[in-house]
């Protein structure tokens, strides 16, 4: 029987705390109902410990989905296990994910503790996070550079002490894939009770291994890959969850293991993820990029005209990518909106339809054909609500090459409108510099991307932008078929969200 492969998702967790993919409490419940949609079996919510923060949205992502596992992160200490347990014993099936170091160099410069004393620390943190909840998860940290022989043993006593999956993490990306899965090997042959628990792998991307690292201890006997969509991650990123979960469905002739991921949702996860961190899917990114299936080659072209299969190993529509097709324009009816957004998948409450159609209209007023890609783009700006403080009423700019640009924008606030003008080096920065004067704050910007979202004349753009002020930080987004209204009003997003 094929080895059943669960996939524990860490995006909320490894792949929040690295730089530039910070996400607010709405966005990060958008994204844990996005992965339960999407059928991982784990959803590590955060490190409950880190912030009063990250303890609340650990809880509330405990409340807010049913059927998935809410694991929260905890060092191995009594505080971090309480605080863990606190932020997920709403959940309908909690997990408490602790872990230690066993490499020499973490255990003489960062732990400063012997051998006997990390497998002390062990059988003690294991048992008692094990009072609480009968899921238990064991990492041992830096597990590739450890010695294996004294790796077995922490593993062994740990699921003595009550583990239920214990964790290998290639934590530094320094494992290659044979030497990576012969610990896998090792730990199978060496470790008396393995039996009795999941066995994890849990890959850093440094040299660019991560994910072939997690497919050769899948290979091996691995039962839980943790991973991340889009690969975001500390440093060069963990594994790719799109890329293992195809990696194991493409090549089942040889992996022998299936998940349970509804694959059809990967697309969609992956937008997701690049919509509310703001960092964008490089276009040759595996499954998910923009050129992932695009078949430029004359030869490709004519091989894939007569037989799919000649240059395709897997289908679009296996990971939900919208084919690019002319579907509504502006007289489309919601009826037409609402069966379009049936065939693409979407789920929406009826307030949410309504507002996703009022937004169609408006875009459908300025473009001339609304595809498939457009109403993704739509729906993934508009889903992750916030309240609007600031809402962008009009906007008048002057610039050219011979003369200082000049902003005037006018917003409304509550019952309130708010007019200012202002100059600045080009269009946008004196947009941005008006919204500062209106909101009579010094907002940062960090970062400023602008892309489209289709092709041709008419084609959406996407505005996003990195802000901070006094120490918080948001990412604010926007569309439009114009990109000085979609920079202002992805400017008026981060706003809105930092002074919320
Ligand atoms: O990379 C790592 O070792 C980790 C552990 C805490 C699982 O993230
Ligand atoms: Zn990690």
């Amino acid at each position: 029987m094929a080895n059943y492969v669960k996939i524990f998702d860490t995006t909320l967790r490894d792949g929040e705390q690295s730089p530039g993919c910070s996400m607010n409490l709405t966005e990060k419940i958008e994204v844990a109902k996005q992965l339960e949609l999407l059928k991982v079996d784990i959803i590590e919510a955060g490190f409950a410990v880190a912030s009063p923060m990250d303890f609340e949205s650990v809880r509330a992502i405990s409340k807010a989905v049913q059927d998935v596992t809410v694991a929260s992160l905890a060092r191995a200490t009594y505080h971090d296990i309480d605080v863990a347990y606190d932020a997920i014993k709403e959940a309908v099936s909690p997990r408490i994910h602790t872990f230690l170091a066993t490499s020499p160099i973490h255990m003489q410069y960062k732990l400063k503790m012997n051998e006997e004393e990390v497998l002390e620390r062990v059988r003690e943190m294991v048992s008692y996070a094990k009072k609480y909840c009968s899921d238990v998860e064991f990492s041992a940290e830096d597990a590739s550079r450890s010695d294996k022989a004294f790796l077995a043993r922490v593993i062994e006593t740990a699921i003595s002490s009550g583990a239920t999956t214990v964790n290998i993490p290639d934590t530094v990306g320094y494992s290659t894939p044979q030497e990576f899965a012969s610990y896998i090997t090792y730990l199978k042959e060496h470790v008396s009770n393995i039996d009795k628990a999941a066995i994890s792998v849990h890959c850093h991307n440094d040299l660019g291994m991560a994910v072939a690292n997690s497919l050769a201890a899948v290979k091996a006997g691995a039962t839980q890959v943790e991973c991340t969509v889009n690969g975001i991650g500390e440093r060069a990123g963990n594994t790719s969850l799109e890329e293992v979960v195809m990696g194991i469905q493409t090549r089942k002739d040889y992996y022998d293991a299936v998940t349970n991921v509804n694959t059809r949702q990967i697309y969609r996860s992956s937008k997701l993820i690049s919509t509310v961190t703001g960092v964008s899917i490089p276009p040759n990114k595996a499954i998910t990029g923009a050129n992932a299936f695009a078949h430029e080659s004359g030869i490709h072209q004519h091989g894939m005209l007569q037989n799919r299969q000649t240059y395709e190993i897997m289908t679009p529509e296996s990971i939900g990518k919208p084919a690019v097709s002319m579907v509504l324009g502006k007289h489309s009816g919601r009826h037409a909106f609402e069966e379009r957004l049936q065939i693409l998948g979407y789920q929406l409450t009826k307030e949410e339809l309504d507002r996703a159609f009022d937004h169609f209209k408006l875009l459908a007023d300025k473009k001339k054909t609304i595809t498939d890609r457009d109403i993704e783009a739509l729906l993934a700006n508009k889903k992750v609500q916030i309240h609007e403080t600031y809402t962008l009423e009009r906007f008048v700019i002057n610039s050219g090459n011979t003369i200082t640009s000049t902003a005037m924008i006018k917003v409304k606030c509550g019952n309130e409108m708010i007019e200012k003008v202002a100059t600045g080096d080009g269009p946008i920065d004196a947009a941005f510099k008006t919204i500062n004067q209106i909101t009579e704050q010094n907002f940062i910007l960090n970062d400023y991307v602008i892309h489209a979202v289709t092709e041709g004349e008419d084609a959406l753009g996407e505005a996003v932008v990195k802000l901070h002020l006094n120490g918080k930080k948001a990412t604010g987004r926007a569309i439009s078929t114009d990109i000085v209204e979609a920079s202002i009003k992805a400017y008026l997003n981060g706003v809105n969200k930092l002074i919320i």
